[in-house]
């Protein structure tokens, strides 16, 4: 066979990066179980590029040059693992198989195990920006065999999409590197819509806004540091109107679902024990949404006192954005030092610039913002936490009456802002030396026996609290 590369699943995201490829001219093998999706992609599109097209999984496999290789796009889970022993059937030793749907990172480092037995080469690849970004430029997270990724890097670092020369694709470290990396740009993005969110009831609830003015007021934000492909989707989902005339939002029902990944994030934060509060704090907004009918019976029975509108001042707008601002800025830095505390515990050498570097175009969470991360790294590779580089400690001082303003105004009012004032209680408790726990280690000395260290001299010590009250060496 002479095909460059193989797309096996041609729903949106299969079929449009099948196209992605024939489009940068690689000669693309198609393959879908249910063949109409296979014979309308090459009717519809089949001028745009060298496509093969197969009906059978054996002609799919003929018709790839050697070393084969083949990017499956099917649900996560079973129809992964049943594609594979399909491949698996077929390939021969040296070909590769890649895995670019949004895996759970330990399948994906079982999948790599399986796949190494049968000596097919494995790779999992996050891929992000959805149907448009598939088709004109994904950013992609590849992880796993990285001799193989060297085989399809000349493919996959064209179909991605480029910032400023650079490719948004990058090899991310061995096994399920790349699924786990790709789970928490997901996360981010739940963080990221979240403090949109809340910034939008904001506006809505204590100013009296409309869609089309918070619609302005998003693509003003859009000018400064907020610069982002979800505030530019923000601003065009607040101003479309539907046949009705009015502001499509307003129609919507406020119930947000979910595939999964944000809430992965957030177990595998509390697994590493990192605080990773906004991306949890989403999560579970989604979670609040959808118990609609007991908030509409909490509602009647805990009524709040009608918010009195405010005067929607410039200032007073400006502090949500600025307030927005900071709380992003919080959410990236727990999001990050997540990374680098999984790469240590996980052994996966992670280079934190070069997640921010493919980070800045294709995918969801893109936005000028993603620049301010990789020059942070540039200075310096092993930042232990965003907050503490220059650029970001200036942004987030400079925001800090602001945000506390903002949130003591949702407080007051009522007004839920779980993003906002978790990442503002991250950050006052980040920045003091000597926080409160001293107090809960005495409690759980008390209790349970279970030792504390002082500031004063080294070891573990005992209070024997109920008995004689001295303290012994634990
Ligand atoms: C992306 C998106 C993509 C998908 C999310 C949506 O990077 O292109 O993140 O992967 O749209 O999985 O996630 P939820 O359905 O959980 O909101």
């Amino acid at each position: 066979g002479s095909a460059d590369i193989g797309v096996l699943g041609l729903a949106v995201m299969g079929a449009n990066l099948a196209r992605n490829a024939a489009r940068k001219g690689f000669g693309v093998a198609v393959f879908n179980r249910n063949h109409e999706r296979t014979d309308k992609l090459i009717a519809e599109h089949g001028s745009e590029g060298r496509f093969f097209p197969s009906h059978a999984i054996e002609d799919f496999v003929a018709s790839l040059a050697k070393p084969r290789a083949v990017i499956i796009m099917v649900k996560a889970g079973k129809p992964v693992d049943d594609m594979i022993e399909d491949l698996i059937a077929q390939l021969e030793p040296d070909d590769i198989i890649i895995d670019g749907g949004n895996s759970l990172y330990t399948d994906t480092a079982r999948r790599f195990k399986r796949c190494e037995d049968a000596n097919i080469r494995f790779i999992g690849m996050g891929v992000s920006g959805g149907e448009e970004g598939a088709l004109e430029g994904p950013s992609m997270m590849p992880g796993g065999d990285r001799a193989a990724y060297e085989r399809i890097a000349p493919i996959v670092t064209k179909m991605a999409v480029s910032v400023d020369g650079v490719p948004c694709c990058t090899y991310i470290g061995s096994d399920g590197a790349g699924h786990y990396v790709k789970m928490v740009h997901n996360g981010i993005e739940y963080a990221d819509m979240q403090l949109i969110t809340e910034a939008y009831d904001l506006m809505k609830t204590l100013y009296g806004l409309d869609a089309t003015a918070m619609s302005d007021i998003f693509t003003d934000w859009k000018a400064g540091d907020l610069d982002s492909y979800l505030i530019e989707i923000t601003a065009a989902v607040l101003r479309k109107t539907d046949s009705t005339g009015k502001p499509l939002v307003d129609s919507i029902v406020d119930e947000a679902e979910q595939k999964g990944t944000g809430r992965w994030t957030a177990q595998n934060a509390l697994e590493l024990g990192v605080p990773v509060t906004a991306i949890t704090e989403a999560v579970f907004a989604r979670a609040l949404s959808g118990r609609r009918a007991m908030r509409g019976e909490a509602e009647k029975k805990l009524p709040h006192a009608a918010v009195a509108t405010r005067h929607p001042d410039r200032a007073e707008i400006d502090a949500i954005r600025d307030a927005l601002y900071a709380s992003k800025i919080v959410a990236y830095a727990q999001g990050f030092e997540q990374m680098a505390v999984a790469s240590a515990q996980y052994g996966w050498d992670l280079k934190l610039g070069d997640m921010a570097t493919i980070w800045r175009g294709g995918c969801i969470i893109r936005a000028r913002f993603l620049n301010r991360i990789k020059e942070a790294y540039d200075r310096d590779a092993n930042l232990s936490n965003l907050l503490l580089d220059d650029y970001f400690r200036d942004a987030v001082v400079k925001a800090e009456d602001a945000w506390r303003r903002v949130i003591v105004l949702a407080v007051q009012n009522g007004v839920a802002v779980p993003a906002f004032s978790s990442a503002l209680a991250y950050y006052d408790g980040l920045r003091r030396a000597r926080g409160p726990a001293n107090l809960l280690q005495g409690l759980r000395d008390y209790f349970g026996a279970h030792t504390y260290r002082r500031l004063d001299k080294d070891g573990s010590f005992h209070t024997r609290w109920s008995q004689d009250g001295t303290e012994v060496e634990a």
